[in-house]
């Protein structure tokens, strides 16, 4: 009997998890303590009342012998599919046939689970700092190698991303197989505009990479010049696999669905990948639940675009309040704009772990420390702006007065 060995070379705990860990080790010692939470990027406002009203139907057709149904197929009902392609898609100009959208519950377990379609001895780029579930994924799929002192794994191509260029990456020096890009990004908060999405799309197609284009955080999205899909690019479609979530936009983090898009034109060696998707979804997954497939329908009404619109600019005068607030106080940071996630630079040199337990212990606020993202991300911190928008103004007052 053996084990994965791979699982053997990932850090001990998954960052999130050792935030909470630190966080109700310290609410223990000080039950009477006031911790404000902007670690993780979790929703906090309900859902829209046009997406409960639809559920609360959906779970009575349920009780009904006439209109119950049992498994839902694995790659979601039409009557969503087709809306997704609708308004996500086609209404920007993006041609999709149903059959490229895969729902599933979850981007983050799709872009861990993408890495069973891919070989092992694939070359992964990832950003750093990034999102943590694409290097630990690839590091029980036994693509990163191994764990080296400086935090960076062998194997994986590391694309440094610095407050010089606005912390998007540069393109790879070498060749890379797979590429991981975020956008809006998390953590960083960074959007890429047009003409850099296209260096990638243009670099993928000449090196025969897949780009894995996370854009979980699209409905953030502002200004003109940040695509909202990398299918907005000329091209994409043969190199690129994006995934989308109703997480970030509708507050589904608890109720759970995504999608992802794999083009029919993406082949590898002759090989679609969209097939490969499909089967790998059919044997693996079981599909979203009906009662959530018809909430996320109601994402996509007239009704609950607009009460979904209020619920992202709830989160935006979060964004406004937590990044006015910081830089009036002096701090340099980035982010806010388009994303809900600002990344700023620890003051007085201090470590990212080291501002974490000085917030947490001293004014009792938790964000995220930027170095659990990846080295590059040693000396900044992040905040989100899902917080409730009380609490993330009295947040950013006590940051304010111990720092000011
Ligand atoms: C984050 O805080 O980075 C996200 O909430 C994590 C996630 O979406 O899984």
């Amino acid at each position: 009997m053996k084990i994965n060995q791979n699982f053997c070379g990932l850090r001990e705990s998954y960052l999130f998890s050792t935030i909470g860990k630190k966080v109700r080790a310290y609410k223990a010692e000080n039950p009477s303590a006031d911790v404000i939470l902007l670690g993780i990027g979790d929703a906090t406002r309900p859902l829209a009342p046009a997406v409960i009203e639809a559920m609360h139907r959906a779970v009575d057709e349920l009780s009904d012998v006439k209109t119950f149904r049992g498994y839902p197929p694995e790659y979601g009902n039409d009557f969503l599919v087709g809306k997704i392609n609708e308004f996500d898609f086609a209404s920007r100009g993006i041609s999709l046939c149903d059959d490229e959208i895969f729902l599933s519950d979850g981007a983050k377990s799709d872009t861990g689970n993408i890495g069973d379609i891919f070989s092992s001895d694939n070359v992964v780029a990832v950003c750093d700092p990034v999102y943590p579930v694409y290097v630990d994924t690839n590091v029980m799929g036994g693509r990163a190698g191994e764990l080296a002192a400086d935090g960076r794994f062998s194997k994986l191509v590391y694309l440094p991303c610095t407050a010089d260029r606005d912390f998007l990456p540069e393109l790879p020096g070498t060749h890379a197989d797979i590429i991981y890009l975020c956008f809006p990004n998390n953590p960083t908060g960074a959007a890429a505009p047009r003409r850099e999405l296209k260096r990638w799309v243009d670099y993928a197609l000449k090196e025969g990479s897949v780009i894995l284009f996370d854009a979980a955080y699209e409905a953030f999205v502002t200004e003109d010049d940040i695509p909202r899909s990398i299918y907005e690019i000329e091209g994409a479609k043969a190199c690129a696999i994006e995934f989308r979530s109703f997480s970030k936009t509708a507050g589904f983090t608890g109720v759970r669905c995504a999608y992802t898009v794999v083009p029919k034109e993406l082949t590898v060696g002759g090989v679609s990948l969209n097939k490969l998707w499909a089967r790998r979804q059919a044997t693996k997954f079981n599909g979203v639940s009906y009662v959530t497939q018809r909430g996320a329908e109601a994402v996509y009404s007239p009704e609950g675009r607009a009460q979904t619109l209020d619920i992202i600019n709830y989160y935006r005068g979060n964004a406004s309040v937590i990044a006015g607030g910081l830089s009036m106080a002096g701090f340099r940071l980035w982010g806010g704009v388009n994303s809900p996630y600002i990344w700023l630079k620890t003051p007085d040199g201090l470590s990212s772990w080291d501002f974490f337990d000085l917030l947490l212990t001293e004014i009792n606020v938790v964000g995220t420390p930027g170095s659990g993202f990846g080295p590059a991300g040693e000396g900044y911190f992040r905040l989100t702006a899902f917080g409730d928008a009380d609490r993330t103004a009295e947040a950013v007052e006590r940051i304010t007065r111990r720092f000011s």
